[in-house]
């Protein structure tokens, strides 16, 4: 049997496609939740392993030194917190897993441990928690610090804040809870310890006021780029997520993490690297070519201006201020996404920054086509780059496009033997590493 990938949802809690015809409604009744929670259910029915909702706290005012790109075109703002939306999905839907964005430079560990272990009882054991050092001065300065630490120590304190996530789920045995009728104990307490955590960054004292979820530690998501970011990918991660449009920097991306993982003393194949893609099908080639263009053609102004305020907020470097038809600027310099911006200048070295928007707006790989043309493509990518899976972005964010994918393209690659057929394990964590 041909190899089976992997399928998961990026997102987050902020308005989909209202604009689009096909947005109808949409555009208030996500902030109740009801929007979300059809999308899951579509993706489970599909067999995705799981939706990730990524996070920012900040009004982004990059672009131009004002919130008008930030707030016209709901980019970071409004942004609802994904945290309280998890539970919810979790009572409608069974099998599929959920993720949530926490940032170990604005949370004090012991609340986030709390939260996500509270979460993993409420969605009984299918919570995953993506771990970002954030990237942003002006959100920084929403938790008293006037800037961000440096980018690689932020990894740093990250590392010391997952060591003290991990202690504080293990401070309880498993066994914690004896309900002993006879003795009137509901839980023991020899069997629940301090972890006297003193640390660089963090101080904790514990034990969690609580046992851990019945996963024991949730799932760990991550997306580091850098040499830093890597490294705490590789040693940490139970699935890897990766925005990389060209194939062989896919292929040297996973094979990198792989050996890295294994410098950890981990298996890799315990670790799933996941690419970004957004597929656009029609229901001819040349249908499909035509969407692609209306889409990601960069004919449209607000199009652009969506593009390049994405780009200036995650870097904090303002893109109104280049010429859209001079040269993509080599010099930059960023305290934020560095590989991103890295990755940029190295990509787009010799074109118009005009010229790199498309590419940008995709984030992925240009998989283009039929259903059964863009199936081709995706197995073509795993064969090529060795990946575990994708993570799909709606393009544009609308029922019907997430219809195209899970009654669509998912079906297709199903019958070919590509995709789940169906949740083997109760927990999250055991159906990713399933296979
Ligand atoms: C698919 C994907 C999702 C991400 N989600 C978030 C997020 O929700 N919040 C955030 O602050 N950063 C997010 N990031 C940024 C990463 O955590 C990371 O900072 C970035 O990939 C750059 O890597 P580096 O930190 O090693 O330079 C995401 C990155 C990718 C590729």
């Amino acid at each position: 049997m041909s190899r089976r990938f992997h399928l998961a949802w990026f997102t987050s809690f902020t308005p989909p496609s209202w604009r689009s015809p096909w947005g109808g409604g949409t555009g208030d009744e996500w902030l109740t939740g009801d929007y979300h929670v059809s999308m899951v259910q579509q993706m489970e029915r599909a067999g995705f392993d799981f939706v990730m909702f990524e996070d920012s706290t900040m009004v982004a005012e990059a672009m131009g030194g004002s919130a008008e790109m930030d707030l016209k075109h709901s980019l970071h703002s409004p942004k609802l917190d994904p945290f309280p939306l998890l539970p919810m999905l979790a009572r409608e839907t069974r099998h599929i897993g959920l993720i949530a964005t926490g940032s170990t430079s604005f949370y004090p560990p012991f609340i986030l441990a709390r939260a996500m272990a509270t979460m993993d009882h409420l969605t009984g054991g299918r919570v995953g928690w993506n771990v970002v050092t954030s990237s942003e001065d002006i959100a920084a300065q929403n938790y008293g610090m006037d800037s961000l630490p440096p980018h690689d120590e932020r990894y740093d304190r990250a590392q010391e804040f997952m060591d003290v996530c991990k202690a504080l789920w293990d401070s309880w045995d498993p066994d914690a809870i004896v309900m002993d009728r006879q003795t009137g104990h509901y839980a023991d307490h020899t069997k629940v310890r301090p972890i006297n955590h003193v640390g660089k960054y963090h101080s904790v004292r514990g034990p969690l006021n609580m046992p851990s979820g019945p996963q024991g530690h949730p799932v760990i998501c991550q997306a580091g780029g850098s040499d830093k970011g890597r490294d705490f990918a590789a040693r940490n991660a139970n699935a890897i997520v990766v925005t990389q449009p060209l194939l062989p920097k896919m292929k040297e991306y996973r094979d990198d993490i792989r050996s890295r993982a294994e410098r950890f003393g981990r298996d890799p194949n315990d670790v799933k690297v996941l690419f970004h893609l957004s597929p656009v099908i029609g229901d001819s080639e040349q249908h499909a070519r035509d969407l692609h263009q209306n889409l990601f053609g960069m004919e449209d102004d607000l199009a652009i201006e969506r593009v390049l305020a994405m780009t200036a907020a995650v870097t904090e470097i303002d893109f109104s201020a280049f010429d859209l038809d001079a040269p993509f600027p080599q010099d930059l310099v960023t305290n934020g996404h560095q590989s991103v911006l890295s990755d940029l200048m190295e990509r787009n070295r010799g074109k118009t920054l005009r010229q790199s928007l498309s590419e940008r707006a995709q984030l992925g790989p240009q998989v283009v086509g039929t259903i059964g043309s863009v199936a081709d493509q995706m197995e073509a990518i795993m064969e090529h780059t060795g990946g575990d899976g994708f993570l799909f972005l709606a393009a544009p964010h609308t029922r019907r496009y997430i219809d195209e994918i899970c009654s669509g393209l998912i079906p297709e690659l199903r019958r070919r033997g590509r995709t789940r057929d169906g949740y083997r394990h109760k927990f999250f964590k055991d159906n990713l590493l399933d296979f």
